[in-house]
């Protein structure tokens, strides 16, 4: 039997990754990388976006991707989840080259983003929302969901993530109805209902109040719990608060990676990136 990859956290809240074996024994994993790119690139029309990037984000991790406006970190997203194509270099996905595969079957593989501007459908219900989240990651055919016990149980786990994202009492409601703050805790139950083993999140607290962001947070803290996270984050409390790893980019190339301490003492940082002496 193939071995399970787990994350397990040490005391110090530091991840790594293991496999437990048939027997239960549990022996480091050397590939616990679950996405790496290699010198990625995307030019728009003589305009380097995104220049040889270099990313490995370890399984199990929440890794956050910083830097100022234009650094090429929605970019990076787009190639990541094939959106976009590259102009060059390659990306990994659980050891495999997804660089030419469609958006589609990368997602099917367990890659999954939510937007930097919420993108829920305005005219379904948020019920209905998450249940499309849900019936797509299941992907089967449309004579399935006519089933009654099926459509009870998709409910059921509709309305369970409704509950996590604080969103129950307003079920059936139209999105287009929501506020700003619980359209994007809509948008992240409707991600979570895809169950990505890595999970894109592109600003999940932007434009945010504190009680949203507040809520926000607990909830990628529990969804990072058996999946991996990459976010774009602009609020530093939050990438201090919710990262094992972040990388920096600056104009679209990586100027500093490391642990948050690390980060804010970097003076290329502090320098480049805020322009001011202290993050
Ligand atoms: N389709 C495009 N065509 C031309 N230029 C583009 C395109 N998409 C992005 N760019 C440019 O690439 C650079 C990087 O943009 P990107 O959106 O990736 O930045 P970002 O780091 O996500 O910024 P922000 O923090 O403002 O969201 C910017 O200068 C942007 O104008
Ligand atoms: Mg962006």
């Amino acid at each position: 039997m193939v071995g399970r990859a787990v994350a397990l956290a040490d005391p110090a809240g530091r991840r790594y990754g293991r496999r437990t074996g048939a027997a239960g024994v549990t022996t480091p994993v050397q590939d616990d990388c679950v996405l790496e790119t290699i010198g990625l690139t995307k030019e728009f029309g003589g305009f380097v976006a995104v220049r040889g990037v270099d990313l490995r984000i370890r399984r199990g991790s929440v890794h956050a991707l910083i830097g100022p406006n234009g650094a090429g970190k929605t970019t990076c997203f787009n190639l990541l989840t094939r959106f976009l194509a590259p102009t060059s270099g390659r990306i990994l996905f659980k050891g495999r080259d997804v660089t030419a595969m469609r958006p589609a079957d990368v997602a099917r593989l367990g890659l999954g983003r939510s937007f930097q501007i919420s993108a829920v459908f305005p005219h379904l219900t948020a019920l209905q929302n998450v249940r499309l989240g849900l019936q797509s990651a299941r992907g089967a055919s449309l004579d399935f969901w006519r089933s009654a016990s099926v459509l009870d149980g998709l409910n059921a786990r509709a309305m369970s993530l409704l509950e996590d994202v604080g969103l129950a009492d307003l079920a059936q409601r139209e999105a287009i109805e929501l506020s700003y703050g619980r359209k994007r805790a809509l948008e992240f139950a409707t991600t979570l209902a895809l169950d990505p083993e890595l999970l894109l999140l592109d600003e999940p607290t932007a434009g945010m109040g504190r009680e949203d962001i507040d809520r926000i947070v607990r909830l990628i803290r529990k969804a990072s719990a058996d999946r991996t996270i990459l976010m774009v984050e602009h609020n530093l409390s939050v990438v201090a608060d919710l990262s094992d790893a972040i990388t920096v980019l600056m104009r679209g190339q990586v100027l500093a990676e490391g642990d948050y301490a690390t980060i804010s003492a970097d003076p290329a940082v502090q320098e480049a990136y805020l322009g001011a002496p202290d993050v």
